[in-house]
């Protein structure tokens, strides 16, 4: 079993490339099936989540070629198949993608329940009823989720809840819609705004992505498209974090620093500097930090998929903050393994009161899920001593290259796979 090394107490320094956005890939390679032409990805990260999706893209017979590490072509002409189930598109969430891009498509699909990181129920009632609203029926049949359709159509469709899954998904189904498709109270994270973008240049009519109400005009087929994803907002949060924590000084290079406002003022909020230019953030720490109240928020609020992160910042700082989780029920169990490191922080129902201490212990750790992983990891790298983080799966599902790239800033990492290894591994750094 895989498990990072660290060795903690060193300021983080120097600048990280961002990969491509996970959560934005994982529309867009749904998307690109709904053409029978030839779509291109560029920026697509090297990360278990996507290459589990591809995989399955290319098991219902779509044309998968990989061009280069972050470049792929897909061509949905040869797909063969509407059922989606494989043991690893079970244990992740973007394969649901596949239901609002086949059903669009082809008005059917048959699509795996999706599992994903266990952080709260996780239902998918707002991705059927769109579906439903359209003309589809659905059923969840021996822990498949089956849709079919005799024909779609467009519809007024209002969410219970700003959900990024369902307004994705329902998006993907709509652009084949006859006539025209209202989604209102949908989330406008930066990754639904990319997916629009590129459905948009294979010759979709979305209007409104990034705002409160999309309009979508329902087209009869899609083209081939070359296309960009954008850059991974959470990974660079998740590297400004660390670069806090350590109280180090980081630039994180191809990002779009709009996408990362709802994190940067936090960590302004709490006495980092933080300068932007026109594609890098850099933070660094040159007065004590203070604590803060978080609230997660749908964005542009400050996003769940930060919350691990920066609560291990606050544990660090002067003074008590708040933390409420409002989009997860089931999001702070990380809590408990970083106490053993010597932090004070209590849980009471959704909200972990921090109370900040001037020193983290290194520690043996296991990481919950990706985020809390994460951050687990960065809490290693800012403690003293030495930690070693098991369960770190969650973690490669949704970082590439996370050691390689901490290494790269002066963290003390590596990947190991068994006691013997770490024990080599702390021996030798220095
Ligand atoms: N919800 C419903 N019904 C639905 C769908 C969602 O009640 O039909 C609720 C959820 O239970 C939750 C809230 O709505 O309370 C928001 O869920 P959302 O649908 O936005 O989340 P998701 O699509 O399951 C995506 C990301 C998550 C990220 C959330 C919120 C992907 C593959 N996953 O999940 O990313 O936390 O949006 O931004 O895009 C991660 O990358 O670590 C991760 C967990």
């Amino acid at each position: 079993m895989e498990q990072f090394a660290i060795r903690g107490g060193r300021p983080l320094t120097g600048s990280v490339a961002i990969s491509g956005a996970k959560n934005a890939a994982l529309g867009i390679l749904a998307a690109a099936v709904m053409a029978d032409e030839d779509v291109i990805i560029h920026n697509v990260p090297d990360v278990d989540d996507v290459n589990i999706l591809l995989e399955t893209i290319a098991d219902i017979g779509a044309t998968v070629e990989r061009l280069s590490r972050h470049d792929v072509r897909i061509n949905g002409s040869t797909l063969n198949s509407c059922v989606v189930d494989n043991t690893f598109i079970r244990k992740m969430r973007g394969g649901y993608y596949l239901l609002g891009a086949l059903l669009g498509k082809y008005h059917q699909a048959e699509v795996a329940l999706p599992g994903g990181c266990t952080i709260g129920t996780r239902p998918i009632d707002q991705h059927l009823k769109g579906f439903e609203l359209l003309g589809a029926r659905t059923e969840i049949v021996n822990g498949m989720v089956v849709a079919k359709a005799d024909e779609l159509e467009g519809a007024s469709i209002y969410f219970d809840t700003v959900t990024v899954g369902a307004t994705i998904n329902v998006m993907l189904s709509a652009v084949f819609s006859k006539g025209r498709t209202v989604l209102e109270n949908v989330a406008k994270e930066p990754h639904v705004v990319d997916v629009a973008s590129c459905l948009n240049s294979m010759g979709a009519k979305i209007k409104g992505a990034g705002t409160d109400l999309i309009r979508i005009d329902g087209v009869e087929k899609l083209h081939g498209t070359e296309y960009t994803v954008i850059p991974d907002q959470i990974e660079a949060g998740t590297f400004l974090t660390a670069a806090a924590v350590t109280r180090g000084d980081v630039t994180v290079t191809n990002v779009i620093p709009k996408h990362l406002d709802c994190i940067t003022s936090k960590l302004r909020d709490i006495g980092c500097t933080i300068e932007e230019y026109d594609d890098a953030v850099r933070l660094y720490v040159k007065k004590p930090l203070k604590g803060t109240k978080i609230r997660t928020q749908p964005y542009p609020g400050f996003p769940t998929d930060m919350q691990p992160q920066m609560t291990v910042v606050l544990s660090t700082v002067n003074g008590t903050s708040t933390v409420n989780e409002t989009i997860f029920e089931n999001r702070l169990t990380y809590v408990d393994e970083l106490n053993r490191m010597g932090t004070d922080i209590s849980v009471e129902g959704n909200i972990a009161i921090v109370n900040g201490v001037p020193k983290l212990k290194g520690a043996q750790l296991s990481a919950p899920d990706l985020r809390a992983g994460a951050a687990l990891v960065t809490a290693a790298l800012a403690a003293e001593g030495d930690s070693v983080v098991d369960e770190i799966k969650y973690i490669l599902r949704g970082y590439e290259d996370f050691a390689a790239k901490l290494r790269q800033l002066g963290g003390r990492i590596e990947m190991v796979s068994s006691e013997t290894e770490a024990r080599k591994f702390f021996m030798q750094v220095v």
